[in-house]
């Protein structure tokens, strides 16, 4: 039975309980983050902290916990459930922070109003050697969301929408378009190759500023990689010699086929193979704490 933490209790998942006034139930109310912790140890923790409060800040709600408290919690959640479970090794946590909950359904915030602080972690399965060997499938989808992509909002329902829309298309992932251009995956953040240069799309209101894709431009440019944050259009995606999408979990999964394409040669390629073996050199660091 896997610990959570809920209102600064540590409890057994099956005893956590919200209101059903919770803010987050009735009007998605809220943000979260999504970290992984590699032989108990937090990857780019103040990275997520930081884009936790640029989260909470876009939607007005007063962080609950400081960095040290944050940290704190986190990590006694990690090493509780290290114990139940025996998996010392990989986890990732998930963290949410709604608005909390009034005695009234109104749309506009109820004053005063404690947020409610949730974190729950589950073990990080091993890549699967079938994505590592022949890659996924993507197909491309109209963003259907809305303006502040950059909030790290728990409101997924045009992301589920999406995601869904991929599954039932044998897909993996779908890749949004939005005004001609590839912005990011329903849940990731989206890489090409073209000519041996790495593109992705530059940060803004449209998209989710990864974690993972912060990580890939700096190992390229630490690497010597030829590599440029660039507005990328539906057509170069299509016609891209690599495509990869990004997130904490799944690390850098390479998109072998869109809209049932072939990408590039239609099997993981080099650029990637090069990336990867950086993102888990600089992975293994921070597990055996070489790095931090
Ligand atoms: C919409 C979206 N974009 C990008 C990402 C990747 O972000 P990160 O690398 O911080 O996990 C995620 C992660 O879940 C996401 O939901």
């Amino acid at each position: 039975m896997s610990t959570v933490y809920l209102n600064g209790k540590y409890l057994p998942m099956e005893d956590a309980c919200v209101s059903v006034m919770d803010r987050g139930f009735l009007f998605g109310d809220g943000v979260y983050e999504v970290i992984p912790a590699y032989g108990g140890r937090l990857f780019r923790l103040p990275h997520h902290l930081q884009r936790l409060q640029d989260s909470l800040d876009g939607i007005r709600i007063a962080n609950p916990l400081s960095d040290t408290e944050w940290e704190q919690v986190l990590n006694e959640l990690l090493q509780q459930n290290a114990a139940t479970d025996g998996n010392k090794h990989d986890q990732s946590v998930y963290l949410q922070v709604t608005r909390g909950s009034a005695a009234k359904r109104d749309h506009s915030f109820p004053n005063p109003v404690t947020p409610t602080v949730y974190a729950f972690s589950v073990h990080i399965p091993a890549p699967d050697p079938d994505v590592t060997e022949q890659g996924i499938a993507a197909i491309t989808l109209d963003d259907i969301r809305w303006k502040y992509c950059n909030i790290k909002a728990i409101t997924l329902l045009p992301n589920v929408l999406l995601r869904q829309e991929a599954a039932d298309q044998g897909a993996v992932e779908a890749l949004l378009i939005r005004d001609g251009r590839v912005i990011e995956g329903s849940a990731s953040n989206v890489f090409v190759v073209r000519d041996g240069t790495i593109l992705t799309p530059p940060k803004g209101t449209q998209m989710l500023p990864g974690i993972t894709r912060d990580l890939v431009l700096e190992l390229a440019a630490q690497h010597n990689q030829p590599c440029r944050e660039a507005d990328i259009e539906e057509a170069e995606l299509r016609d891209a010699d690599e495509i990869w999408v990004t997130s904490s979990t799944k690390e850098i999964v390479p998109v072998t086929t869109l809209d049932g394409k072939p990408v590039g040669a239609g099997t993981p390629g080099p650029v990637w193979k090069t990336m990867i073996e950086q993102y888990r050199h600089y992975r293994d660091a921070v597990r055996s704490g070489e790095l931090n």
